[in-house]
């Protein structure tokens, strides 16, 4: 059977017509502004062992990338949503991508790494097939909490690379909350200076420069990947209240805090506070603003339960207002949903359950009545941080997960879930995409964060991606297992799940 994950539009085979054979030295041929996703097209060939050679466009190749529309320099900018549709096509002589835009050619140009075995030092045998795809939403998202334990860039490089092959096309980096802050914020230097040291239990802290964040956008918009930095505020804050007492009502700093208990932090909506605390706003969120090229600023929102009602609606307006300002479209968990004066087209980031729990469903309606849209992210079938229903061995031999979104969660479940199904009253198109979050208090490295994640993220990818009805859950196993091979070779510590025929 053919592995391709999330399942395209369509797919149409010719097993009568003779299969292509791919030699160990194929030529890619591509022009322009398709010369990019070539070179990391041959790059992954090149690690799969096989020694690919990128030519223009007029020579001779048997991999043909080509781009048809008139924008196909086009990424995904502050004005732009990236076009991702794209053919794939496979004779007995010749495979060739089409796209309009770059996206389109580099997610099929992933399509086809997932046909190919993950062993090129032989020449290999390809099916005769036309794939035609597009995705069904513009947003399909994963999120890691780099606060609660903080991963190197090298780390997150690997995890984009890993989520490509999915076509994920967010990568949403969670940078501040009440156990660190980490990213350089050069007008509030103690954000980081004070606020970075140390992560959950002992775990070491750290940050990113704006160099450090720059390398991680930039790998990922090579990739076709966004970034959506997030600064949880007004709750979530503790890390930048230890930093600066004056951001605390009663000028004093709070205690640096590494346990995972949520809740008990909060910005100040006193008038005395307003000046700095605006400043505050406007400094971080400007400086955030600037260093990211995607259309999104998330400005968090959750669980500020120390805040009175009537204080968080006041902060999450001048919050939200200070992000729109800077030019972005605002992203908020739902809660947000309670001031009824966000800026136009926020969006609001839904958390709850697959059955609501109030009054999540009526905060949701309520930004989508201001001309808003939604990001479906259910807990208890979205959240990458909830255990699995069975013990498996963990890289650090430890438990990973948590049970609080109604855990555990299965591969079927995080797998067999409608976005339209959830919150009643929203249309298709009032819906931006899906995410799945994966929050840290357990994952401690990398290793842990892929054993969380994979393979239900490959799940969260066909949610996405996929054309709504027709699930058939053990279908699916069985193409998520040819994936296996493939996270093998490239060391993703896959949790290796009983419901999924693994291969070998
Ligand atoms: C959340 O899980 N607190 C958004």
């Amino acid at each position: 059977m053919l592995t391709i994950v999330p399942r395209p539009r369509t797919l149409r085979m010719s097993p009568d017509e003779e299969a292509l054979t791919l030699g160990t030295t194929p030529g890619i041929a591509a022009a322009g502004a398709a010369r990019p996703v070539a070179e990391l097209l041959a790059a992954s060939l090149r690690g799969r062992g096989a020694a690919p050679s990128v030519v223009d466009a007029d020579d001779a190749a048997v991999i043909v990338l080509e781009l048809t529309g008139p924008d196909g320099s086009r990424g995904a900018s502050d004005d732009h949503i990236a076009d991702e549709s794209y053919t794939l096509d496979i004779t007995s002589a010749a495979i060739t991508v089409s796209a309009p835009e770059r996206a389109g050619l580099f997610r099929g140009t992933q399509t086809l790494l997932q046909l190919l075995p993950v062993d090129l030092a032989a020449s290999a045998q390809l099916p005769v097939l036309h794939v035609d795809d597009a995705p069904r939403f513009g947003y399909r998202g994963v999120m890691i909490d780099v606060v609660r334990h903080f991963f190197p860039v090298a780390d997150v490089l690997k995890l984009i690379d890993a989520l490509a092959l999915l076509k994920i096309n967010v990568l949403h980096l969670h940078l501040t909350d009440d156990q660190g802050w980490r990213i350089q914020i050069d007008s509030w230097p103690d954000l980081t200076a004070v606020g970075a040291a140390g992560a959950v239990g002992d775990a070491p802290g750290g940050f990113y420069t704006k160099d450090d964040l720059g390398r991680i956008i930039a790998y990922a918009a090579e990739r076709f990947i966004t970034v959506v930095p997030e600064i949880d505020l007004p709750g979530h804050t503790n890390a930048a209240l230890h930093a600066y007492p004056e951001l605390n009502a009663d000028g004093v700093a709070r205690e640096a805090y590494h346990g995972i208990e949520v809740g008990f932090s909060s910005l100040s909506a006193s008038p005395e506070r307003a000046e700095v605390t605006d400043r505050f706003l406007r400094d971080v969120l400007g400086e955030v603003a600037a260093l990211t090229p995607g259309p999104w600023l998330h400005v968090g929102g959750d669980e500020s339960w120390s805040t009175s009602a009537e204080d968080y609606r006041d902060l999450v307006r001048r919050i939200t207002a200070a992000a729109a300002a800077t030019g972005k479209r605002v992203i908020g968990w739902h809660e947000i949903g309670s001031c009824d004066d966000l800026p136009a087209g926020t969006v609001a980031q839904y958390w709850s359950y697959l059955q609501p729990v109030a009054p999540a469903a009526d905060q949701v309606r309520a930004v989508v009545a201001h001309g808003g849209q939604v990001i479906m992210s259910p807990a208890d079938v979205a959240y990458l941080d909830i255990r699995y229903p069975e013990d498996l061995p963990t890289p650090g031999g430890y438990a990973l997960g948590l049970d609080w979104a109604d855990g555990p969660t299965s591969f079927a479940a995080a797998y067999g879930w409608e976005p339209t199904a959830i919150v009643e009253g929203l249309a298709e198109s009032d819906i931006l995409g899906v995410e799945s979050p994966l929050w840290t208090e357990t994952a401690l490295t990398i290793a842990d964060v892929e054993h969380l994640a994979f393979p239900r993220a490959a799940a969260l990818a066909e949610v996405g991606w996929s054309a709504a009805g027709d699930r058939d859950p053990a279908e699916f196993a069985e193409r998520v297992a040819s994936l296996g091979p493939g996270w093998d070779a490239t060391g993703i510590r896959y949790a290796r799940l009983s419901e999924v025929p693994w291969r070998g």
